[in-house]
């Protein structure tokens, strides 16, 4: 019984890490594209395309189920997949809804008028492909009203954690925080709309201040996974664990070690 989770690279590890904790009892197929990392720079046909690519992966590996661990996949292409490309008996999910929800004070399914919100100012960081899209504000605009939505496209994080330089990937959070703040002063909470920046967290916490609340993905999407799950038994699909990159295997293992501080072992996919 498994359940496939996909991200371009490791930032989907962070998703991975929260929902093999939250639910124990399931297998988790993680696949890491790492040959085309990051998507982030990539335009919206090759994201579809990439994205498509890896979500057969995962079906051909049994999994009924695929989680999209990768906001700059949900974004530009989860739309399009769904008008057309899933098979009926399949689904795909992405991370940004959680997130909404958890940010709107709404619970799953709740699909009452847009209101107004606590909170006011948000920052979104994310990657360049993800900001181009506006579809968190499309989301949001969905559930909230009011709600001030200033965007960074943060370029080169993710390039840097993929490489494995934190050093570079913590002063391009700074500088993308404080390019932020010259748009949007005083936010009051900010989202992490790409699911490597949790690895960043504390940087971000640091230049953002501790008054502005930071939210991002991993436990919200644990907990709609395990919700989603109670709903869609028969969604659980049939194959076995296993950590599958399209890299070489012996240095995504090597990073992802580095990144979760315990033993990662990924396979070729
Ligand atoms: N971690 C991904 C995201 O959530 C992808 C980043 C990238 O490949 O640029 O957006």
């Amino acid at each position: 019984m498994a359940v496939g989770i996909f991200d371009s690279g490791l930032g989907g590890l962070t998703v991975w890490n929260k929902v093999q904790e939250r639910l124990p009892e399931v297998d988790f197929v993680y696949l890491a594209d790492s040959t085309h990392a990051p998507y982030g720079v990539r335009n919206a046909d090759d994201i579809y395309d990439l994205t498509c690519a890896a979500v057969q992966r995962l079906f051909d590996a049994g999994c009924d189920l695929v989680i999209l661990a990768c906001n700059t996949a949900s974004a530009a292409a989860l739309r399009r997949m769904q008008e057309g490309w899933i098979p009926r008996d399949k689904r795909v999910l992405g991370v940004f809804v959680p997130l909404i929800e958890a940010m709107t004070e709404r619970q799953w399914g709740d699909n009452s008028p847009p209101r107004e919100v606590a909170v006011n100012h948000v920052a979104l960081f994310a990657t360049p492909a993800t900001v181009a899209s506006r579809a968190f504000q499309r989301e949001l605009s969905f559930r909230a009203i009011g709600v001030d939505v200033e965007a960074q496209a943060c370029g080169g994080v993710v390039d840097a954690i993929e490489e494995g330089d934190m050093i570079l990937a913590e002063a391009l959070v700074r500088s993308h925080v404080d390019a932020l703040k010259r748009k949007m002063p005083d936010p009051d909470a900010a989202i992490l709309g790409c699911t490597h920046y949790p690895l960043m967290q504390e940087a971000f916490q640091a230049a953002l201040g501790a008054k502005v609340k930071v939210f991002s993905q991993a436990e919200l999407v644990a907990e709609s996974l395990a919700d989603y799950l109670v709903r869609h038994p028969n969604m659980m699909g049939s194959g076995e664990a296993a950590l599958l990159t399209t890299g070489d295997p012996a240095r995504v293992s090597d990073r992802a070690t580095q990144f979760l501080r315990r033993q990662i072992t990924f396979t070729a996919a």
